[in-house]
C-alpha cells in the first residue's frame, strides 16, 4: 500500500459539504490553511493541518514537500468537448467577425459539414494524435477528466472511427477520457432520407455496435432548428434509453426546446442553454439534469452567455465546460473562460470552482471525483501562490505546478 503526505500547502481549497445544486458563497469553500493530504493508494484519507499530518506519519509514508508557497485544489473536469477532429475552421471565425450570416458561412464551404469533410478524411492514427494532443494541453491546465464527443463522422463507420480513436487515445493518456456519441449532431448532407430517418438508422446500426465494443455509455444529440427537433428526437432518446445509455443534450443554444427534452428523459445534462428564458430555467432547475454553461461558444460565437446567475438562484447545479471544437469555441482554455462567464453572470469563486469540478464530475456520472475530501480520488493540482483567490483573478494565465491524478503528479 502506497502512502503519501504532500504539504505544507498555504491553502487547500476542499469543496467538501458544498451542495449539488444552487448558489454558493465563498464562506462555503472549506479552505483549510497551512495543510497537507494524505493519500492511500490513489485516494485520499486525510486533509489537515500539516504539522499533525507530519507528526502522525509512519515511517513507510514518503513526504513530499512543494517548492516555495503553494495552494491545492481539486483537479477540474471538462464535462463538453468536441477535441476529435480534423481541419481548421479559421476562415468561418474571420467570415463571421466580418459580418456572414450563418447560411453565408456553410455556403463559403464552412460549419459543421466542413469538419465532417475533413475529419472523414483523417485516419484514425491521425485523429488519436489529434487527441491527445488536446488531452495534453487540457492537463497542463490542470484538466484530468475530459468528456469526448464523436459528432464529426455522421455514418456508423466514421461514428466508429472516431470513437475507436477516443477509446486508442485513452490508452496513451493519464487524465481519462469520456467519450460520447454525437451521431445526431446534424444529418449528413450525402444521407438519402429525412431526419428520422437519418436517426432510426443510426439507432438501429450503431447502438447495438457501441454496446458490444463498449465505445460508450452516453448519448448526444442537437436540437436545434438547423439540427434535429424535439419531436425528431424523442424516439431517437427512447432507444437509446432501451439500451441503457445515458443521455445528454446540445440545448437551448439559439432557440429553446432542447431543455425541455433533457428533462423529460431525465439526461445528466443539458448544455448550452444561451437561449434559455425564464421557463427552461425552472425547469432545469426543478430536475436533476446539470446545466452546463459553454463561455467558449459565447466568445467564440460572439453570442449571448447562459443565464448562470439565474439558473443557480433558481436552484440549479450549473457546470462550466469549454466546448473546444473548431468551430464555435476554438479555443480550449477552461479557466479563462470559466472567468470570464463568472465576470459577466456575476458568480462567487466558489460556484466557479464547484462549476469546474464536482458538478461537472457529476453531469458525467463520477461521483467521487472533483473535491478534496476524506474517500475521494486524491485527483487535484497545485499553483504557485499564497491565495488561491488569485486562480480566478489572474483569469487562467496562472497555471499549475503539479497535477495529480489518482494520487500521482502526473505533470513532469
Ligand atoms: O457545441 N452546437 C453544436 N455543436 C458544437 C459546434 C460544433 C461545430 O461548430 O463544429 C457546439 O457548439
Ligand atoms: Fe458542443
Amino acid at each position: 500500500m502506497q502512502k503519501k503526505l504532500i504539504g505544507p500547502f498555504k491553502q487547500v481549497l476542499s469543496l467538501a459539504d458544498i451542495p449539488l445544486k444552487g448558489a454558493i458563497s465563498d464562506q462555503q469553500l472549506h479552505v483549510i490553511p497551512e495543510s497537507g493530504i494524505r493519500i492511500e493508494d490513489g485516494k485520499i484519507v486525510e486533509i489537515g493541518t500539516y504539522s499533525d499530518l507530519k507528526a502522525a506519519a509512519t515511517a513507510d509514508t514518503v513526504l513530499i514537500v512543494p517548492e516555495g508557497d503553494q495552494v491545492a485544489v481539486p483537479s477540474y473536469v471538462d464535462c463538453h468537448t468536441h477535441i476529435a477532429f480534423a481541419g481548421n475552421r479559421a476562415n468561418d471565425f474571420a467570415l463571421r467577425n466580418a459580418g456572414a450570416t450563418y447560411l453565408e458561412i456553410a455556403q463559403a464551404g464552412g460549419g459543421i459539414w466542413s469538419t465532417v469533410q475533413h475529419t472523414r478524411e483523417a485516419s484514425e492514427a491521425e485523429l488519436v494524435k489529434g487527441i491527445i494532443e488536446r488531452a495534453n494541453f487540457l492537463m497542463a491546465q490542470g484538466v484530468t477528466t475530459i468528456e469526448v464527443k464523436s459528432g464529426y463522422g455522421l455514418s456508423i463507420l466514421e461514428e466508429l472511427k472516431m470513437l475507436r480513436a477516443i477509446k486508442e487515445a485513452q490508452k496513451e493518456l493519464s487524465v481519462t477520457l469520456i467519450p460520447t456519441c454525437l451521431a445526431a449532431h446534424m444529418k449528413p448532407r450525402d444521407f438519402e432520407g429525412d431526419n428520422s430517418a437519418y436517426l432510426s438508422m443510426v439507432a438501429d446500426n450503431l447502438f447495438p455496435l457501441l454496446k458490444e465494443e463498449g465505445l460508450t455509455t452516453r448519448i448526444d444529440a442537437f436540437i436545434e432548428q438547423s439540427a434535429f427537433s424535439a419531436e425528431e428526437i424523442t424516439p431517437y432518446f427512447e432507444k437509446a434509453r432501451a439500451y441503457g445509455f445515458d443521455i445528454t443534450v446540445h440545448a437551448d443554444q439559439f432557440t429553446t426546446s432542447g431543455s425541455a427534452v433533457a428533462v423529460a428523459f431525465g439526461a445528466r445534462s443539458a448544455d448550452h442553454l444561451e437561449a434559455s428564458t425564464e421557463q427552461e430555467v425552472a425547469l432545469l432547475a426543478q430536475s436533476d439534469t446539470i446545466a452546463v454553461a459553454l463561455p467558449g461558444a459565447s466568445v467564440g460565437l460572439g453570442c449571448a452567455f447562459t443565464p448562470a446567475r439565474q439558473l443557480l438562484d433558481q436552484g440549479a447545479s450549473l457546470a462550466i465546460a469549454t466546448d473546444w471544437n473548431p468551430g464555435s469555441a476554438p479555443m480550449g482554455q477552461l479557466m479563462a473562460q470559466a472567468s470570464i462567464l463568472a465576470t459577466a453572470q456575476k458568480l462567487s469563486n466558489a460556484e466557479l470552482f464547484a462549476a469546474i469540478t464536482f458538478r461537472a464530475a457529476h453531469a458525467l456520472n463520477l461521483r467521487d471525483s472533483g473535491r478534496l475530501a476524506v474517500g475521494e480520488q486524491a485527483d487535484f493540482i497545485t499553483y504557485k501562490t499564497d491565495n488561491y483567490q488569485n486562480i480566478t483573478y489572474l483569469q487562467g494565465s496562472l497555471q499549475p505546478e503539479q497535477v495529480w491524478k489518482n494520487g500521482t503528479n502526473i505533470f513532469t
